[in-house]
Order: C-alpha cells, then structure tokens, then sequence
C-alpha cells in the first residue's frame, strides 16, 4: 500500500494529537508521521500524498517547526503531489488571524505546482478574517479546527474531513 506523509508542527501538543487521531482512522501502515521539526526537505520526495498539519501562533506565524522550516518548504517541487492540510486555531482570540498557517503553507503547495484537496467550508465559524479562506470565502484551503472554542467538534469533523480526503487523494481503503 502507497505511504500517505503527515508532515505536523505542533507547540502544545494539539496538532499532534489531531495528526494521531487521522493516523488511526486512516491506518498506522499508510500514514507515516513526521514532525516538522527533524525533517529535511528530501522527505517530500517519498511521497506523492501528503497530509500537513499545524497551528498558528502569534497573529497570524506559523508555528515553530514549520517557521523554522518555511525557507526550505518554498523550495519543495509539489509537481504531481496531492496534498491535505489542516490547520488548528482560535476563531474568537485571534479572529482576524484564523488559521493563517493554512493559507501560508498552501500558498506554496499550489504555487509550487501541487493539487490541493481537502477544502473545507468556513460555515460553522465566526472568525473575522483567515488567510485560508478561498477568495469567495465559501472555503478554508483545509480542515478547520478549534480547539480552544469547540474542543467537542473536533472529532467529528477529524472524521468527516477522513472520509472526504480518502476520496479526493483517493485513498483504497
Ligand atoms: C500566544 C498565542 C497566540 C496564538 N495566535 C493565534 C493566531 O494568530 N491565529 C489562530 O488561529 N490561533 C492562534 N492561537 C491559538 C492556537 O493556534 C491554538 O491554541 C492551537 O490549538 C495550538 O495548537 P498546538 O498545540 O498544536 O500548537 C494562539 C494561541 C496562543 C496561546
């Protein structure tokens, strides 16, 4: 079976514990997970499906692994990669900054030539401004989460984003 890279930076351990609840419902012998701080950027070059997964710090940054490496990801070649992210913030404390990481990192995937999958509709928040947001704002360019605010949904729309992105990479499960 084709290895699926969860590539994940995560200061507080949120992220990570989101990364390990998609490894699970996906299967621990597809996703492989990487954290962002030990990786170089010729780990990219194992897959053709990726998964990124961050949080977002400090008005609008990126969290430390992926700000450490943000040089070397403008350099990775996404030509002929899918790839998922999601992305998790505070929609009321940092509304104008919702999920920026998403929005940065993604950016990049589609300007470097990658196929973005994973879209996920900005309805159900309330945030004011997001760099993730598509130009219609219908849309943030991954998976949402909230879990200083909506700690109780995060499960649920983990599985429901799964269910969707086995779809779109797609993944034979
Ligand atoms: C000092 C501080 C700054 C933050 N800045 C933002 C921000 O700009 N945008 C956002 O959406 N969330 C922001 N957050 C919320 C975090 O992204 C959120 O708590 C997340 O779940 C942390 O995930 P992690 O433990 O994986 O790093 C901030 C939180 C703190 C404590």
């Amino acid at each position: 079976m084709e290895k699926i890279g969860l590539f994940y930076g995560s200061d507080t351990g949120c992220t990570e514990a989101v990364a390990e609840m998609i490894q699970e419902q996906i299967g621990e012998d597809i996703i492989e997970l990487l954290d962002a701080y030990d990786i170089e950027p010729e780990d990219f070059d194992k897959y053709d499906k990726i998964i990124i997964g961050l949080s977002t710090w400090h008005d609008g940054q990126l969290v430390s692994a992926w700000d450490d490496f943000y040089e070397d990801f403008k350099e990775v070649d996404f030509t002929g990669k899918t790839v998922a992210i999601f992305g998790l913030g505070d929609q009321y404390g940092y509304s104008t900054y919702f999920i920026d990481g998403v929005g940065i990192l993604g950016d990049v995937v589609l300007k470097n030539g990658g196929k973005l999958i994973g879209y996920w509709p900005t309805d159900g928040f309330e945030h004011d401004e997001s760099k993730a947001e598509t130009e219609d704002g219908e849309y943030f360019m991954g998976l949402a989460l909230d879990e200083d605010n909506q700690d109780e949904m995060t499960e649920e729309r983990v599985t429901k984003w799964v269910e969707q992105i086995k779809k779109e990479f797609p993944i034979d499960s």
